[in-house]
């Protein structure tokens, strides 16, 4: 086998349109191209070529509007001199996705990085939005490692019901418990839910879309300032348009993914999660994103780094307002300034726009203190996410801002034990058992019940599925009971409030601790020590692993799709990104291998 040797500073589309040593193959490429009214000479004449990630269509209304904003792209590139060439990416759309989008990530993911690697582009433009648009894209970018910058959809104007703000995801959760009660009936359920997406874009709490673009720019891979503008916005069409100008100067300066996504940009984006009070699925994003860059990170870095973090941005679901409040207030630079003056960013970290992250946010103010506060006057003190570990998992993390004054209480307010609580285990396999007998008397579910979920993970679901927040029986919600503790292997919406305990892997479809629990076990959470354990013996848990293995492991429904069972196979577990496992080479081989071989 022999390496097909690299081109350095030249630019890779020339290896297909324009390489004299093999004509033969330069005109098959070309003839192509033309056919949608590009000329020869602009094809040869050495411009860069780059490529638009389409994520919009029909399918993904949440991206729908990058449909609108390529066309300011393609402006902005040929402009600074570049050819546009705009192409889809698999849909991933959060609500419409069954099972779920989760199980669509590493699918678009693993086809984008064909369609990066193996056509002529020298640099492509990421257009982000719906929550695992984001990752999946910025995973493909950092596997091939050219020159990449990511434009995001922006968030959907703000939601209104009676003069109230209604934001997206939040207020299912909200309209679930009023139903439950008995306030609202279906038409009233649907109305108040629709309130919330009054225009296009993405979801406009603090779920995990405005996340993940939120940590696109504290990444770096984002031109500052530009993750907040709401997508029906003018300043959203004008920064597609300098987003297309900029990914042509990057291509030639040869600004790749590589300069940007350091350890220190992770560090970054983990400090700005705690203090947007950030979704709990960015832990699993990120660390499949640092995989693929090869950066060094561990989610016990979450806890190091990101749990002494105050919350400073007042959104939905942990405070109050909404996108279009957030971008006027100053958006990610105003959130990482306050957090620049306290030493908690890596200044030098690079961005897409040739300067450092401290250069990008030193002047940045905050606009109004109600939506971002200063870091003297936060919403929560230490807001990030803890890790826990025990006899049911290896780890799981628990997003400790969202726990209100009913919650503390209730579980968190022994005198002699502030951190720590327990009680009997109710058990559901599955979100159909879940929703079947929840308010089944008979499970005696009390204030003192820990529910957990499992059979909900990246193999189990597959894709892992975002049930772990469940809400009390009813006749407990009458009583004014709206929360209890949540534990589970799947994940939770990023706009859902819930103290639950998360991502916890490895999963009952691995095997994990959790699938050796039973509907009455008890259980004790202590949030100081970081532990989850079920309080029984060893010898008792170790009966009972040989039970399930001499059973076949835990049983789950067959896959229904051919990728069900391919991701069935690769996928790893949430506390390492869930990515497609396989060697080091895999999940990096693009970078090292030159260009692809000729294709006849
Ligand atoms: Fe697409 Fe929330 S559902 S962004
Ligand atoms: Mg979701």
């Amino acid at each position: 086998m022999t390496d097909t040797p690299p081109l350095p500073r030249a630019l890779r589309s020339r290896a297909w349109f324009d390489n004299p040593a093999n004509i033969d193959m330069t005109a098959l490429y070309l003839e192509r191209y033309l056919n949608f009214g590009l000329s020869l000479e602009e094809l040869r004449s050495g411009k860069p070529i780059i490529g638009i990630a389409q994520t919009g269509s029909d399918l993904s209304p949440c991206n729908r509007h990058h449909l609108v904003l390529a066309e300011r792209v393609r402006e902005g590139i040929r402009e600074a001199g570049g050819i546009a060439l705009e192409f889809p990416v698999h849909p991933i759309q959060e609500t419409g996705k069954r099972p779920t989008a989760g199980l669509d990530r590493n699918l678009a993911y693993l086809g984008l990085v064909e369609a990066i690697y193996g056509y002529p582009l020298d640099g492509v433009v990421l257009t982000t939005g719906c929550d695992k648009t984001t990752p999946a894209l910025l995973m493909a970018a950092a596997t091939v490692n050219i020159p990449a910058i990511a434009l995001s959809v922006g968030p959907m104007l703000n939601g209104w019901h009676k003069g109230e703000r209604t934001g997206s995801g939040t207020i299912v959760w909200k309209a679930r418990q009023m139903m439950a009660a008995g306030e609202i009936d279906a038409d009233g359920f649907i109305k108040l839910v629709a309130s919330s997406a009054p225009s296009t874009g993405y979801c406009n709490t603090m779920g995990t879309a405005t996340t993940m673009n939120s940590l696109a720019e504290a990444l770096g891979m984002m031109l500052p300032g530009s993750a907040a503008i709401p997508a029906p916005y003018r300043d959203r069409q004008e920064v597609a348009y300098r987003t297309g100008l900029r990914i042509v100067e990057m291509v030639a300066e040869d600004l790749k993914p590589s300069d940007i996504l350091t350890r220190e940009a992770f560090l970054n984006a983990i400090v700005v999660n705690s203090a947007i009070g950030g979704s709990t699925n960015a832990p699993i994003h990120l660390a499949a994103i640092a995989r693929h860059i090869g950066a060094e990170l561990d989610l016990t870095d979450w806890q190091t780094h990101g749990h002494d973090v105050p919350l400073l941005v007042n959104l939905q679901p942990a405070g109050e307002y909404l996108g279009e409040d957030y971008y006027r207030a100053g958006g990610v630079p105003a959130v990482v300034n306050q957090l620049m003056r306290q030493g908690l960013i890596h200044e030098d970290a690079m961005t897409v726009n040739g300067r450092t992250m401290g250069d990008n946010c030193r002047d940045a103010t905050i606009e109004d203190d109600k939506v971002i506060r200063a870091f003297e006057n936060p919403l929560v003190e230490r807001a990030g996410f803890i890790v826990l570990k025990g006899n049911l998992f290896d780890a799981a993390i628990m997003k400790t801002s969202v726990i209100g004054p009913e919650f503390r209480d209730r579980y968190l307010s022994n005198p002699d034990d502030p951190d720590a609580f327990e009680g009997p285990a109710v058990v559901f396999d599955g979100p159909e058992d879940y929703h079947h007998r929840i308010d089944d008397p008979s499970l005696g579910i009390t204030d003192q019940t820990l529910l957990f979920m499992r059979g909900a993970g990246p193999i189990g679901y597959p894709g892992a599925a975002e049930v772990v927040n469940m809400r009390p029986p009813a006749y407990l919600i009458r009583e004014g009971i709206h929360a209890l503790p949540c534990i589970g292997d799947g994940r939770q919406s990023g706009t859902s409030g819930s103290p639950s305990i998360l991502n916890a892997s490895p999963e009952a479809a691995a095997n994990g601790g959790l699938a050796l629990l039973r509907t009455g076990d008890r259980v004790r959470i202590d949030l100081a020590r970081g532990t989850a354990d079920v309080l029984i013996s060893d010898e008792e848990l170790a009966a009972r692993r040989q039970a399930l293995l001499d059973a076949g492991g835990y049983a789950y429904p067959a896959s229904q799709t051919p990728w069900q069972e391919i991701q069935r196979a690769l996928v790893g577990q949430m506390n390492t990104g869930a990515i497609l496992e396989g060697s080091e080479r895999f999940q990096r081989i693009a970078q090292s291998m030159g260009l692809p071989r000729d294709n006849h």
